[in-house]
């Protein structure tokens, strides 16, 4: 299968692939993964002169990398690899599932990985370092995933919706998996798809739209031969495919006239159907649920609760090793506006919380990072501190919704990088990278508290933000988003400047330097730095100047793309600011609000109740002030607003600037070039709407003028 033109290759060009397809390799394991990472060196070698043994033997041969897995060591021969007997343990157990150890001695660079999928990811790792890998002698370094689950979810529709389209919230064309009500012939585009998330580190896959359609619902049974044929083109870069499944589905499909998850009839169909699941995929990772949730079925219709829900699913998953990804999102999207005591932000947390226990064991509860809904700026979602005895994931969306929808550039690797920073219990406790790793209360590889393995937590899933456009990610800078989401998965604590570093060289920097690495050449530091300067602090302009302080939405009702005040501020969605003449933002504390700050565990339930020590960037999200309220910056809210829209939008224009320069500079092809200068335009233009739209919201409402006596029209 070929990739087809004119497919951008991402951050896997031939190029990447030099150092590793100019050396002579060793490949030594058994299994699928095995073969892929020989047929991946084979491949390299082709085009670069080099030479793979797929043997034991490597007496005549001159290795210079050897790609072993820990159980095939005892039978490596070779000094070199004799030395690192004692560091695989026995049967890679000291290195771990999906772990690899990474040295170089004497001339050789071994790659010693505890399973074969570790042996895939430790390739990736050496074509990621390039020359570096083989530069000089390198200390044995130990890598394995921080989290055992790293998935994507595609909200991807089989049939085209009418109003979203072939992928929900998609921001870069059609669906890579499906077209038109049917699946898409030829997956040679998933599998390039599958080689770039296993080169990042992503190893599972849920292939279609969590709110389940009828025809997606389908996929469970009669469609099943559909989702079998997308999982056989994932394995072998080990990717497990996982479905989102309706919790209707024994009424939809044909069981019995309820979907009770109490009812005997309805576990009985759950465990037939699961089976007949796992005879078609052996492998097949689990279900994804969104119930009770914006319209969903769920067990609320059966007076039941979402433990019991979640739990028919379980049972009948449990046999197969597969779980259930359970959606927290949960919350009344219907509620009355003009009620002040209804609190979005709380539903969750008081929808789950007291579920915390009664959830079985291969129950993943999936909460997005944010109590509200991927906003620019949330606090961390306090469901994910209030349930120690289950297994949670934290939910991303790398598809840019409410951050510039793949038009503006938004590098969001830093918001993420806070929110699994986040300490919920202050600076002695754990982090939300430790609860979604699952290792929030393990000390020394003994188990947890409540009997789990240690790293077997709920893992990091992402909402995808690929389709079938020729970047991947309609904005080709994207691609760094989708790229730093399986690191961060894999390394939590990785500095964002660094992933991007990464990013860079794989994706430009071979091409720069015709595939000299390391690429320090005048041209390709030329091109990093003008990337750094645009999506290092992307992110932070894009908060600037779109809805401030933490405050949220003020976006288009729908598609929310572009600038509208009040256009929820009406509606039942719940998601509104409270703007008058005196002032704006939510009132969330115990003291005179919704209470919403007591579902955080101090110190942060202090430190957001009180207006003195709120965080300045979420100050709308839990308080609602003067428009003369001073800021720990020294700033009035109102003032704050203005500056920052001003500096958003001049942010915007010295990025174009910045990207600008580099035309015809040959530093990156012309194509790409102008895709990118062209969405500057329309980022440049967004911007200026939402800085004039801001401001002059704010100006009609308050009276205050701008201190610095800009225009505001
Ligand atoms: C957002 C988004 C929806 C999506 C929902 C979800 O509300 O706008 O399109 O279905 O999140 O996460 O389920």
């Amino acid at each position: 299968m070929t990739i087809p033109d004119p497919v951008h290759p991402a951050w896997l060009p031939p190029e990447a692939f030099r150092a590793v397809g100019s050396r002579r390799t060793l490949v030594l394991g058994d299994g699928l993964l095995v073969e892929t990472v020989h047929d991946e060196v084979a491949q390299a070698c082709a085009r670069y002169g080099g030479r793979v043994r797929r043997g034991a033997e490597d007496g005549p041969y001159d290795l210079v990398l050897a790609l072993i897995t820990a159980e095939s060591l005892p039978g490596a021969a070779g000094a070199v690899l004799a030395e690192f007997r004692g560091d695989a343990g026995p049967a890679g157990r000291v290195i771990g599932a999906e772990g690899y150890l990474l040295a170089r001695r004497d001339g050789v660079t071994v790659v010693l990985a505890g399973d074969s999928a570790g042996l895939l990811y430790g390739l990736f790792h050496v074509v990621r370092l390039g020359e570096r890998a083989f530069a000089a002698e390198r200390e044995a370094e130990h890598h394995r995933p921080a989290m055992r689950r790293r998935m994507l979810d595609h909200w991807d529709n089989v049939d085209v919706h009418p109003v979203m389209g072939q992928v929900e919230r998609g921001y870069a064309g059609g669906s890579i998996f499906w077209r038109d009500g049917a699946p898409r012939g030829d997956l040679a585009r998933v599998r390039a798809y599958a080689r770039l998330l296993a080169a990042c580190g992503v190893n599972a896959i849920s292939v279609n739209n969590v709110n389940v359609h009828a025809t997606e619902a389908r996929l469970l049974t009669d469609r099943l031969g559909d989702v079998a044929a997308i999982a056989d083109v994932l394995r072998p870069y080990g990717i497990r495919v996982h479905l989102s499944v309706s919790f209707a589905s024994p009424v939809v499909l044909g069981g019995p006239p309820t979907a009770d998850p109490l009812d005997e009839d309805v576990r009985t169909w759950w465990t037939g159907v699961t089976e007949r699941v796992y005879e078609t995929i052996p492998d097949f990772g689990g279900y994804v649920v969104k119930a009770d949730s914006e319209g969903q079925p769920g067990p609320f219709a059966y007076g039941r609760d979402h433990a019991d829900g979640a739990n028919v699913l379980a049972e009948a998953l449990a046999p197969h090793d597969g779980v259930v990804h359970w959606r927290a999102f949960v919350y009344n999207h219907r509620q009355d506006w003009r009620d002040r005591t209804t609190d979005r932000a709380r539903a969750a947390h008081d929808h789950f919380a007291p579920l915390d226990g009664r959830f079985r064991d291969n129950v993943i509860v999936q909460v997005k990072h944010g109590p509200i809904d991927f906003q620019t700026r949330e606090p961390v979602s306090p469901v994910i501190a209030a349930m120690p005895a289950t297994r949670l994931a934290v939910e991303l969306q790398v598809t840019q919704e409410y951050t510039g929808q793949q038009r503006h550039v938004c590098y969001l690797a830093p918001m993420w990088s806070e929110v699994l920073g986040f300490r919920p219990w202050g600076p002695d406790g754990a982090a939300v990278a430790d609860i979604a790793a699952g290792t929030a209360d393990v000390a020394d590889g003994a188990e947890d508290r409540h009997g789990r393995a240690p790293g077997d937590g709920g893992g990091l899933v992402g909402v995808s933000n690929v389709g079938d456009d020729p970047y991947w990610t309609g904005h080709p800078l994207a691609q760094a988003n989708l790229y730093a989401f399986g690191r961060l998965a894999w390394v939590p604590w990785a500095d964002p400047a660094a992933i991007l570093d990464e990013w860079i060289d794989l994706t430009f920097a071979p091409a720069a330097t015709g595939g000299t690495e390391p690429a320090a050449t005048g041209e390709s530091e030329r091109l990093r730095r003008t990337l750094h300067a645009i999506m290092d602090g992307s992110w932070r302009t894009y908060e600037r100047y779109t809805a401030p302080l933490g405050v949220g939405f003020m976006v288009r009702p729908g598609h929310h793309y572009g600038p509208d005040v009040d256009g929820y501020e009406y509606t039942p969605w719940g998601t509104y600011h409270f703007a008058d003449r005196d002032g704006v933002g939510v009132d969330r504390t115990r003291a005179t609000g919704t209470g919403f700050t007591g579902q955080y565990p101090p110190p942060w339930s202090g430190t957001y109740e009180s207006l003195a020590d709120c965080p300045d960037e979420l100050l709308l999200f839990f308080h609602h002030v003067p428009y003369g309220h001073v800021l720990r910056s020294g700033s009035t809210v109102i003032q704050h607003v203005y500056d920052t829209h001003f500096a958003g939008a001049e942010q915007v224009a010295e990025a174009r600037r910045h990207w600008a320069e580099l035309a015809g500079t040959g530093v990156v092809d012309e194509r790409l070039h102008a895709r990118v200068l062209g969405l500057f335009d329309e980022q440049l233009r967004c911007a200026e709407e939402w800085r004039d739209q801001i401001n002059a919201y704010f100006f009609r409402k308050s009276g205050v003028p701008d201190a610095q006596g800009r225009r505001i029209p």
